[in-house]
């Protein structure tokens, strides 16, 4: 196979920019079909893209025997039923996090989608994006020695849609679960014991339904790591995505990407331009690059970098937090397995 023929399932916001990063950034990839309900948008929307067949029915790039791999990026609650249709229709997939919004959906395609014979990854951005690529090399390099402490941090520049928040599943599945994925990245090592909280400082609809919008996370790893996570919903200054990592040897830290690196020093202060505004400004190479890795890895029959153990893992921990957050106590991740 030389070009790998694709549908996108979902044509939202990650489903657009999955799209155009496979037009313009992965000739090898041929995008032929997108499926979204809102199809008079998505024609408006792909008119200066190219010419597609667009459908309502995601059954439809299922069902078409020209289609090599999907692209999922419908909400979430979608997940887990499109991925097991998906596979049972010998398609490769690339899906984005988290693999599903609980931790019995997730346990399910775990357990029952192991050596289908399609490739299949979740979108973890992050483990494609410069800086954190960075920090793990240096990790790998040995350079840190020993890792004994991770700090990440993430906050959004604004408040979601309070729809959005109800059909998530939660801050710490729809949001905290980069920063699981990040922690078993970096350290190379399983979560083994959670402690979480959370509160309701931005919005109260947030906690009336049942969520918190700002929450904390720690981690303890089984090489006796510890991970400390911060995160919040909504910033006044951009889009705040850092991580340090501290080890016997050393220390790395990766700080926010800015538009210029400028920094203008006077009387009153020393100024920089504030971090990026959100993820499509942020994580756009990161896209580009995960989604060409996924291509490379079915036409050059690759491993992915994060498969469904990945997502059911980080899912696993999401759930613990949960649960530590609401009961507030910590929680092994042994008591759920
Ligand atoms: N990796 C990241 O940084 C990142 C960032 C944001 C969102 N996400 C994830 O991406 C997924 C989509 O989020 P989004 O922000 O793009 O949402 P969105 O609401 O912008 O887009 C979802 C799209 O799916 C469509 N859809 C709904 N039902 C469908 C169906 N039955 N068949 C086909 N399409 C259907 C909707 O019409 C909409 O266009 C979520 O799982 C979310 O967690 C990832």
């Amino acid at each position: 196979m030389e070009t790998l023929r694709i549908g996108v399932i979902g044509l939202g916001r990650l489903g657009r920019i999955h799209t155009t990063n496979l037009i313009q950034h992965v000739p090898e990839a041929k995008v032929k079909t997108l499926a979204d309900p809102r199809v008079d948008e998505t024609k408006k929307w792909a008119e200066r893209l190219g010419d597609f067949k667009i459908t309502a029915n995601w059954q439809d790039v299922l069902e078409d025997p020209e289609i090599d791999a999907v692209v999922i990026a419908s909400p979430t609650t979608l997940h887990g039923e499109m991925l097991k249709a998906a596979v049972k229709a010998k398609k490769h997939v690339f899906m984005e996090k988290p693999l599903a919004h609980n931790l019995e959906t997730a346990r399910e395609l775990y357990k029952n989608l192991k050596d289908t014979g399609v490739k299949i990854q979740i979108a973890f951005n992050r483990r494609f994006d410069h800086n954190f690529r960075k920090v793990k090399d240096f990790i790998d390099s040995g350079e840190l020695g020993e890792i004994h402490l991770i700090r990440t941090t993430s906050r959004d520049p604004h408040l979601p849609d309070i729809e959005f928040v109800k059909k998530s599943g939660g801050i710490f599945f729809d949001f905290m679960i980069h920063e699981f994925d990040t922690a078993r990245f970096l350290t190379g090592s399983e979560v083994v014991e959670v402690y979480a909280g959370g509160s309701v400082l931005l919005d109260p609809r947030i906690g009336e339904a049942g969520d918190f919008d700002t929450a904390y996370a720690i981690l303890k790893m089984e090489n006796g790591a510890i991970c400390a996570i911060d995160v919040s919903r909504k910033t006044t200054y951009g889009y705040d995505q850092r991580v340090e990592v501290f080890g016997s040897k050393g220390c790395a830290r990766a700080e926010n990407d800015r538009a210029t690196n400028v920094i203008v020093s006077t009387e009153a202060a020393v100024c920089s331009d504030k971090p990026l505004y959100y993820f499509p400004q942020r994580y756009m190479q990161s896209f580009a690059n995960e989604i060409r890795a996924f291509v490379e890895s079915v036409l050059e029959d690759k491993d992915v970098s994060a498969g469904v153990e990945a997502g059911y893992y980080s899912i696993l921990v999401a759930r613990a937090a949960d649960i530590s957050a609401k009961e507030n106590r910590s929680v092994k991740i042994a008591e759920l397995i």
